[in-house]
């Protein structure tokens, strides 16, 4: 993993917080964010806080999707020694919420009226009980595809917008001995390809009751079947070296050249952009094929850890500058995800991230936004990791489709 130096400026910072909250003292923060583009990232609230005089312990747990940063949080709370923000998604954030380790940020929330600006399916996982306990950094997607558009363009491929497109223009790469697919083999990674790969075989509806009301009939489907057929075609089309491999190295593979495409979150596009790679020139990003109406969505926020008593100055602090407009912006831009505001314009954005913040929209105002399963937006984590563990198993060809299915449909029912 490589480090990064992102030329920020503290000037974004400049008018940040509306409410001029009066800090001293440092945040520890732990968070996932290791990998090229998402250490740039971070470097652009870093410097924005430290430009407000809050100094940044930095607690970095390395994995992707977060499962690690996550076991050491639990050890943590656990020690009685809670760090003061921390990232979390979706119910991991209510799960502690209603353990009641949460801070409450209402203050900061209706000063700055958080209520009117953040989207509804947000604050289904930052607002708990009437509580605002977190602070929305984003809005990330699944159910997008990265392909190096030389590769495609030297084998005679246009964008696919079907599966069975998908699956010719796999043969084709195949065939010009390129990797079709750049993959990491964890289970977290199967399960973000998963999710796009669910949601064009099941549709809207089926994704929904699948992953969020756990219908066990949807879940033991014969289309649940063909999602598992469709998991053995891209595992048919990984490099033998995948497993294990970190999503970064996966999407290294596709800025380099080695491979045509990667079904990845668009944290995928800081990747890109920290290579100094263009969208539309060196590379392409669109749905997976049979998913371009519906979002699959994870959203990273900030988790303010109760620190025995109401919330602290630099709490409320961080909380301020993560939800100001131009962090948003300047943010988001670096990291390869939307504003988690909907007030913010998409001027600074290039051409994936406007076509993110437009797809958010259009989804929400039609019904097809959903919480990602593989990101801990559809269900608790006890499920997700069930789901994890077929999904992964099937993917590594412990199970064939058919028991996969009947693996699913066992799995959640034990952990729900
Ligand atoms: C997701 C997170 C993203 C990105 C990704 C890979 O869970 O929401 O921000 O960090 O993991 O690490």
């Amino acid at each position: 993993m490589r480090k990064h130096v992102l030329m920020t400026t503290v000037a974004l910072f400049v008018g940040a917080t509306s409410t001029n909250i009066a800090a001293a003292g440092d945040v520890e923060v732990l968070h996932w964010w290791t990998s090229g583009g998402e250490a740039a990232a971070l470097n652009v609230l870093k410097e924005g806080l430290e430009g407000q005089g809050i100094g940044w312990n930095d607690m970095p747990v390395a994995g992707g999707g977060g499962e690690s940063a996550m076991t050491v949080l639990r050890a943590r709370v656990t020690a009685g020694n809670a760090p003061t923000a921390v990232q979390g998604l979706g119910f991991d954030i209510i799960d502690w919420a209603k353990q009641g380790s949460l801070a409450n940020l209402n203050d900061v929330a209706a000063k700055e009226g958080w209520d009117d600006v953040i989207p509804a399916a947000l604050q289904q996982f930052a607002k708990v009980d009437g509580k605002w306990v977190s602070a929305p950094v984003n809005v990330h997607s699944t159910n997008w595809v990265w392909a190096n558009k030389a590769v495609l363009d030297a084998n005679g491929i246009a964008v696919p917008t079907t599966w069975d497109e998908f699956v010719a223009a796999l043969d084709k790469l195949k065939a010009a001995g390129i990797t079709p697919v750049a993959h990491g083999g964890q289970a977290w990674q199967e399960a973000t390809v998963f999710d796009g790969v669910a949601m064009s075989v099941l549709g809207p509806d089926g994704y929904k009751a699948a992953f969020i009301d756990l219908d066990e009939a949807t879940l033991g489907s014969d289309s649940m079947k063909e999602v598992f057929d469709r998991m053995g075609v891209i595992r048919a089309n990984v490099d033998e070296n995948f497993s294990g491999r970190d999503w970064n190295l996966a999407t290294a593979m596709v800025i380099n050249g080695e491979a045509g495409f990667q079904m990845m979150g668009d944290w995928a596009k800081g990747e890109f952009i920290n290579a100094g790679k263009v969208p539309g020139e060196d590379f392409l990003c669109f749905r997976f094929p049979g998913t371009a109406d519906q979002v699959t969505f994870n959203a990273d926020q900030f988790m303010m850890f109760d620190q025995g008593g109401n919330v602290s100055p630099e709490q409320a602090a961080l909380a301020s500058a993560i939800l100001a407009p131009s962090f948003q912006s300047a943010f988001n831009v670096v990291k390869g995800s939307v504003p988690a505001r909907t007030d913010v314009s998409d001027e600074a954005f290039d051409a994936c991230g406007k076509k993110g913040m437009a797809d958010l929209a259009a989804a929400a105002k039609s019904g097809n936004l959903f919480g990602s399963m593989a990101h801990g937006h559809a269900s608790a984590a006890s499920v997700k990791n069930a789901m994890y563990d077929v999904i992964t198993a099937h993917f590594n060809g412990e199970y064939d489709s058919a028991t996969a299915v009947e693996e699913l449909v066992d799995a959640v029912s034990i952990a729900k």
